[in-house]
């Protein structure tokens, strides 16, 4: 049974040994006798295409724009976005970094068929013509050379042309500033040809003009939206094809709360601190007020710093005077507490004084006429540093009752003396006065009868406290009622 199953098994690996080779072998053979007129063919296009670029460029001159005299060129745009850089208020320019590509046809560079495409160094474009494409809100702008000149050139069959490049701009764009921080800016790219007019070269967006727009990021911005736009632009040299990318940015507003309106609020709010500090207290109530108005100067100085010198008012600077009036106001407020308090101190004992004064006077001129007196200069001494003594010391000098000296050394009827005459020289200019009141214009008397009238229409503050149980409410709620109207205002507008 074996013997006879041999030879057929053997056959078998045989046939397994042939196909085998068929499988491996023949294709080989077959790839390296194929292998022989393709290498053939593809340094004989290599040759061709060198002949063709050589021949193409046999006799074009660059200096003609393709289709010379006749219709207009056309050439399409489209822009990608790499990035956007920077945008500066100072300077009201913003830079970005684009991919712009430009297609147009010229039939004199046309080789062959439309779907065969030459790739060539971008040095090509040196020996073509090429639009003389510009943007009109360019400040500075560079071309990228890392590691070449990043420029490309694509030459199809037809003679189409594509012509991109790699470059970053800073372009102009005139913001407003009247909503600043919390404002939207529109910041565009022109596309212009410089020589060309309409009759030459009228330049269209592809059908997708701009890309990478969705990727953009940019850190103080958002950008919203994008549209092109496409009109004609009439100069002194003629009416240009303008093409016109434009860009709606939303200023962030984070950076603001936290650089200058929070710092802001809590600066107010500090001020209104002092009105729950006693009044007696002055150096630190004063001190509490000086410091949060410079505190405030200093930041709205440190926003000034990063924004042109723009005469209009600023969002900003609503808010910054408005907070710098409130911490003034609560300044004022403890003005208007201490002078209350001790104007009323000081009338009162000035009443007092008078009294005093008038009846020294009296009992003095007596004295004069009949040379005796009833009192003792000593007694009227004693009687006069009694009433200084007692009356609470004003912190303001002018307001302090000057106690006469005591250790001068010159006796008791001298300084009354001094006294005495102080009071002459003192009621001298008043009967005067009211002896050249005739010729004299009414204007001073009405003006004083008007300030009396004001200062009855005041109301009798008895408390110093109310002023500042008064303000303790009143000035958080202006403050509240400020901050709801101007964040109504600038937000939902
Ligand atoms: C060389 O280019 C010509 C056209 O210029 C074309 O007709 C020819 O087929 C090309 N030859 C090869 C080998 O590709
Ligand atoms: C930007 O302003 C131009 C006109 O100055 C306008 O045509 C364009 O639509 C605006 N762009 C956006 C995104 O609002």
């Amino acid at each position: 049974m074996s013997v006879s199953r041999q030879p057929p098994a053997r056959s078998a690996r045989l046939h397994a040994r042939q196909t085998l080779l068929l499988m491996f072998i023949l294709p080989l053979f077959f790839a390296l006798v194929k292998a022989q007129p393709e290498r053939t063919v593809a340094v004989d296009r290599l040759e061709n295409v060198t002949h063709t670029v050589t021949r193409i460029l046999d006799g074009y001159d660059i200096r003609l724009r393709p289709n010379f005299g006749g219709d207009p060129l056309y050439v399409g745009m489209d822009l990608t976005i790499a990035s956007f850089d920077a945008i500066s208020e100072v300077n009201m320019d913003y830079t970005i970094t684009l991919y712009l590509n430009q297609y147009w046809k010229d039939e004199r560079l046309a080789f062959g068929l439309q779907d065969e495409v030459l790739t060539l160094s971008g040095d090509f474009a040196d020996k073509i013509w090429v639009p003389d494409t510009f943007f009109a809100n360019d400040k500075n702008s560079f071309l990228h050379d890392v590691t070449e000149r990043n420029k490309l050139v694509r030459l199809g069959g037809d003679g189409s042309v594509t012509y991109g490049m790699r470059f970053t701009a800073t372009l102009a764009c005139m913001m407003d500033l009247h909503y600043y921080p919390l404002d939207s800016q529109n910041c565009t790219v022109e596309i212009e040809s410089y020589g060309y007019t309409v009759s030459d070269v009228v330049m269209y967006w592809k059908e997708t003009p701009v890309r990478g727009v969705e990727d953009a990021e940019l850190p103080q911005f958002t950008i919203l939206g994008h549209e092109t736009n496409d009109r004609k632009e009439k100069l002194a040299t003629g009416i240009y094809q303008r093409l016109s990318l434009s860009f709606k940015l939303r200023r962030n507003i984070g950076y603001f709360v936290f650089q200058t309106y929070l710092p802001s609020i809590l600066i107010v709010m500090l001020s209104w601190v002092s009105f729950w500090i006693n009044h007696e207290a002055t150096s630190a109530r004063v001190a509490l007020g000086i410091t949060t108005v410079l505190t405030m100067t200093t930041i709205s100085t440190g926003v000034r710093s990063s924004l042109p010198r723009i005469s209009y008012v600023k969002a900003i600077d609503i808010y910054l005077v408005m907070c710098f009036v409130f911490v003034f106001a609560a300044l004022l407020e403890y003005a208007a507490v201490n002078y209350t308090y001790w104007g009323a101190r000081a009338r009162k004992r000035a009443k007092l004084k008078n009294r005093d004064q008038i009846s020294t006077s009296t009992s003095m001129d007596k004295e004069l006429k009949s040379g005796e007196g009833s009192h003792s200069p000593e007694e009227i001494i004693a009687l006069r540093e009694y009433t200084t003594t007692t009356g609470r010391v004003s912190p303001l000098p002018s307001l302090r009752s000057r106690p006469l000296p005591p250790t001068t050394g010159a006796p008791p009827s001298l300084r009354l003396q001094r006294d005495y005459t102080n009071l002459r020289y003192r009621t001298r200019p008043h009967s005067k006065n009211s002896r050249n009141n005739t010729n004299k214009p009414k204007m001073m008397h009405a003006l004083k009868r008007g300030a009396t009238v004001i200062k009855a229409s005041m109301p009798k503050i008895r408390d110093v406290n109310v002023i500042d149980t008064y303000s303790r409410v009143i000035f958080p709620i202006c403050f509240l009622i400020f901050n709801g109207v101007y964040w109504v205002f600038y937000i939902f507008d």
